[in-house]
């Protein structure tokens, strides 16, 4: 892999997860379910499409923990 594609994870202000790049989604045996670019993880726990974000954070008032709020 190459430094241009490098994978960044944001953590967004209050919200998601912010994946960007190409990345294998794996479950927990460890077989490749997809992959998937430029997407976001919900952080909240209130998005009805987890691990995905809905955009729920934003209606609940989700506040991420002090320290990683960047
Ligand atoms: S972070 Fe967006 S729905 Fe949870």
């Amino acid at each position: 892999m190459s430094e241009n594609e490098r994978v960044q994870i944001r953590l967004k202000e209050n919200g998601s997860i912010r994946i960007k790049g190409t990345v294998d989604i794996v479950d927990a045996d460890g077989n490749v379910i997809e992959s998937k670019s430029d997407f976001s993880l919900c952080r909240c726990g209130q998005s009805k499409e987890k691990p995905w974000c809905d955009g729920a954070h934003k209606a609940c008032g989700f506040e991420a923990p002090e320290g990683i709020n960047s």
